[in-house]
């Protein structure tokens, strides 16, 4: 029997956006945090760098903006930017008073007290900047923020439970156009319950899984983008793709990440001769943005028909780099490379996904009650390519600001009605789950080949055919089989594909991560690529 829940705010998603936004909340509000998997499970566990922001005395507000403006290709809202980066301190102060355990720079307190956190530095910035936990620092924010959620009796933490569809006004056919909650999968009853909620937060992550190669985990499908756009929600800048330039190059070695900061820290990229190359591409060699410096490895890589290339530590002391590297010398110790004295083998990997529903700065999309926070949205920041860093940042300072947009709304919403229950009654059981495995493959793949980090009109063109006949094909044993899982996942990411194949399609010109071989210029106006669903209404 699937069940009828009722909350305040609905928040689909427990990584770095969805806590911050259910512990920002006033206490008497009551709250569901959802993930599909294990609380875990998205990608802020996993980040390893650390969160950008200005908080030594010789940075400034204009430096992180100018960086970030010029890492984005011409493309960034220098109004986000600016939001961000002013909100960046206070964003890291509440970190600290949450008790994340960032990186001191030494044990002794200052005479105030205080303490000076060690910065490190990442591509693209022209200071140090990149408040840590060692190298990693998502496991230290969201074991942190988890913590704190546990201990507030108004917040609910579920697990293995997927969000299928948002619920809507103009999908009831009520007036208005308000969210009302969303249809959300219990994987341990195989039902499809409805939650109902005064305000509804998608903070599902970003779409890397898209790709066949990625330093994402499975979780990454682009569910929250999905939703809104069959909910009605505009979406923009899907083309820009950011692959990360240096993912653990070894066959058992599944999307293991080796952060930037290791670069920061004077790693050197070097071809298998033992030659560095990255000074050949762009003055600032290996921290230069993730974008020139992924195309210089592809560019290499292709030329000299080789695997991988290899970023070199072995210069610094080796217990500098334990002490700096834990995670990433262990790891790689599994697979036979000690750090300190051997090189590793690199390759780039799909990382983040730049674009995604549009909002303001207070998180709020088109629809009435519905927010997005974190990867999933698109606030204007990142232009044509992420800064390092820059998006752990994004998810506390759009996350407190759209708690701060429901705190204003609180006295004119009212609970939703009751809500009709997911109708199954048209379903059965699967039969054939391989079409879900193949059509996955099959997807994945021509992505990374069509759709990667050099791409050309014919590849594009090929790509739209391709998904075309999957997404078609995904609708039909949509209707006729009982949703699981997979099956959502792989409806998402079709839907997700599909949008970042059109949006690149439009972009007639190569701006920072989108490179086409048909379009080597840029164009000199910078135009956003903002994609309208056919149930947008104004
Ligand atoms: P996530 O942390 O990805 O969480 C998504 C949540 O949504 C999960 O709980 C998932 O279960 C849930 N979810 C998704 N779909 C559904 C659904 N249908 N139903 C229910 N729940 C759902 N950025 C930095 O700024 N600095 C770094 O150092 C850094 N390092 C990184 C290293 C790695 C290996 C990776 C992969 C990314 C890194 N990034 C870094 C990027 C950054 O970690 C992410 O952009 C950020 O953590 C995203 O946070 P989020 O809250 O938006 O989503
Ligand atoms: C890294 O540590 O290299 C990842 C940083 C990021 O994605 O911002």
């Amino acid at each position: 029997m699937s069940q009828q829940y009722q909350h305040d705010v609905l928040i689909i998603g427990s990584g770095a956006a969805g806590l911050t936004l259910a512990l920002t909340l006033p206490t008497h509000l009551r709250i569901a945090v959802l993930s599909k998997g294990e609380l875990a499970n998205g990608s802020t566990y996993w980040a390893q760098g650390g969160v950008a922001a200005v908080l030594d005395d010789a940075d400034t507000v204009e430096s992180h903006v100018a960086d970030t403006l010029n890492a984005g290709g011409g493309l960034c809202s220098e109004a986000a930017v600016r939001f961000t980066v002013e909100h960046s301190r206070a964003a890291i102060d509440w970190l600290i008073e949450q008790g994340v355990p960032f990186t001191r720079d030494d044990e002794e307190p200052r005479e105030d007290g205080g303490f000076e956190f060690h910065l490190t530095r990442e591509g693209g910035h022209s200071h140090r900047r990149i408040i840590h936990a060692a190298d990693a620092t998502g496991a230290a924010i969201f074991n942190t923020l988890l913590a704190e959620a546990k201990k507030r009796p108004n917040i609910e933490l579920l697990e293995q439970l997927v969000a299928v569809d948002l619920i809507t006004e103009r999908k009831l056919g009520l007036p208005g156009k308000r969210c009302l909650g969303a249809y959300v999968l219990s994987r341990q009853t195989g039902e499809v319950d409805t939650y109902g909620a005064r305000f509804t937060a998608l903070a599902c992550g970003g779409a890397a899984k898209v790709y066949l190669y990625t330093s994402n985990p499975d979780g990454a499908c682009g569910d929250g983008i999905a939703m809104a756009w069959r909910a009605g929600c505009r979406v923009g800048n899907l083309e820009f793709n950011q692959f990360h330039p240096t993912c653990l190059y070894h066959p058992q070695a599944k999307s293991f990440l080796v952060t930037e900061a290791l670069r920061g820290e004077g790693a050197l990229l070097k071809l298998p001769n033992g030659q560095r190359f990255m000074q050949r591409f762009d003055p600032r060699a290996e921290l230069a943005p993730r974008d020139i410096v992924a195309r210089a490895i592809d560019h290499e890589m292709k030329r000299l028909g080789i695997d991988c290339v290899y970023l070199d530590i072995s210069h610094k002391p080796a217990e500098f780099v334990k002490a700096h590297f834990p995670t990433v010398y262990e790891r790689c110790l599994t697979f036979g490379i000690d750090i300190t004295t051997q090189q590793i083998p690199v390759v780039p990997a799909a990382h983040y996904t730049c674009g995604g529903v549009l909002v303001d700065q207070a998180g709020r999309s088109d629809i009435p009650g519905l927010y997005a926070i974190g990867e999933t949205s698109f606030t204007g920041l990142h232009g044509a390519n992420r800064m390092a860093s820059n998006s752990l940042l994004e998810c506390f300072v759009y996350a407190r600001s759209a708690a701060a947009d429901i705190c204003q709304q609180l006295s004119d919403v009212s609970a939703p009605p009751t809500l009709p229950g997911w109708d199954a009654s048209q379903v059965t059981d699967s039969d054939e789950d391989v079409i879900i495995a193949h059509n996955w493959d099959e997807l994945r793949r021509f992505m990374w080949d069509y759709v990667g980090i050099v791409r050309t009109n014919k590849r594009l063109q090929r790509a739209e055919h391709r998904v075309r006949l999957l997404l078609d094909e995904i609708d039909e044993f949509y209707s006729n089989y009982k949703v699981s899982r997979d099956l959502i996942e792989l409806r998402n990411l079709a839907q997700v594909a599909e949008l970042m194949i059109r949006s690149a399609m439009q972009r007639r010109e190569s701006r920072g991560l989108h490179y086409t071989l048909d379009y080597p210029e840029q164009l000199s106006e910078a135009r956003d690529t903002i994609l309208v669903p056919p149930t947008y209404a104004d």
